[in-house]
């Protein structure tokens, strides 16, 4: 840790903070082109962000597969999405901080003969008590960062083949927390007291991290990966935490949060907007781009994170 703040602390600058505050009071660009035909792949649209996304393109003409872990609301949001506006959409049943699960899904997408013009991995929880799955992987880091860098790596010989995609990772500002980075001998918190928000970061933070690598690797297969943060706005997060939470959140978080149809506006933004064509490897505040702080911005660390997790990979059995 001493380490870390030697490291991190002289790149601090409060001119980053500023930024995202006045970022905060910022509305998406919109993109007013339809996107008709085009395949749409998104994770976690039963409910709030995932749920106004899939409208969004939905409206705008684009054929959709849904990853979702419920079944009945899988089924209500396709039914929705083809009366209002009949456009197919599919979904594929998959709880996706479960490793068996994740690849599954991988081995679905991979198989489809059309391009994915747009994937979006939005499914995300915020628990404020440290869960495993039946795997034993604690679940924000399998959720938020394996779940996306796994689908992403799976689909490379299709991008390769199809030279073309757009990748969008929902981030969070949360992802700040991790003030001094990640602790690479304990990514699961099982060496340190688990804290709620800290763990939630520390994933967001992965994943941004797996953001510059991927972003890489995908480049000569004209294929970008960028992270945006939707805003604060008023979902279902946090509905498995206990009565306090909910309190908290009812009477705090939602009072002060938008409508998630602004991230659904983002989204759209960033997945079908022609300017954004070549922009890879960034971070965005809806459609704002936004400097990383930096621990978000250390290559070093994402290298090393990318060799730390192929080992815990491997020890799963898991192909790399
Ligand atoms: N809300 C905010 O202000 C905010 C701010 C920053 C970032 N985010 C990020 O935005 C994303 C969407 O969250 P949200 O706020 O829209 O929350 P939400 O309303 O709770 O939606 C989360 C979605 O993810 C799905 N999901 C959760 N765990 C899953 C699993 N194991 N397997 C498959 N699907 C799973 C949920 O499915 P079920 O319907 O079955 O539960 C739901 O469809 C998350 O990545 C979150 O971190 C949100």
């Amino acid at each position: 840790m001493s380490s870390a703040i030697k490291k991190y602390w002289p790149q601090y600058k409060w001119s980053n903070v500023f930024a995202m505050i006045n970022n905060m009071r910022r509305q998406p660009t919109r993109n007013p082109e339809p996107f008709c035909d085009r395949l749409v792949v998104l994770t976690g649209a039963t409910s709030g962000i995932g749920y106004y996304t899939a409208r969004k393109y939905a409206a705008m003409g684009a054929h959709l597969i849904m990853v979702n872990r419920n079944r009945e609301k899988s089924e209500l949001v396709r039914r929705e999405i083809a009366e209002e506006f009949g456009t197919p959409a599919e979904y594929i049943i998959a709880d996706l901080a479960l490793l068996e699960d994740i690849q599954r899904v991988g081995h679905c997408i991979l198989s489809r003969e059309k391009p994915v013009d747009v994937l979006i991995h939005n499914a995300g929880l915020h628990l404020q008590s440290r869960q495993e799955t039946g795997e034993g992987l604690e679940v924000n880091f399998a959720i938020h960062y394996l779940c996306p860098l796994l689908i992403t790596r799976m689909l490379m010989p299709k991008y390769q083949r199809d030279r073309t995609g757009r990748i969008i990772l929902v981030s969070s500002e949360a992802y700040r927390f991790a003030v001094w980075g990640l602790d690479l001998e304990d990514l699961q918190w099982k060496k340190r007291r688990y804290s709620g928000i800290k763990a939630y970061g520390a994933g967001k933070l992965a994943q941004i991290l797996s953001m510059h690598t991927l972003a890489r690797e995908l480049a000569p297969y004209n294929v970008t990966i960028n992270a945006m943060h939707p805003g604060m706005v008023q979902t279902e997060s946090g509905k498995d935490n206990g009565r306090l939470y909910q309190w908290y959140k009812r009477n705090i978080i939602d009072k002060y949060s938008a409508s998630p149809e602004v991230s659904a506006e983002a989204l759209y933004y960033l997945g079908a907007s022609p300017k954004l064509t070549h922009t890879t490897d960034v971070f965005f505040h809806l459609t704002t781009e936004e400097e990383l702080t930096p621990p978000a911005r250390d290559l070093q660390a994402a290298e090393a994170l990318g060799k730390r997790t192929r080992e815990l990979l491997h020890e799963e059995g898991v192909a790399w």
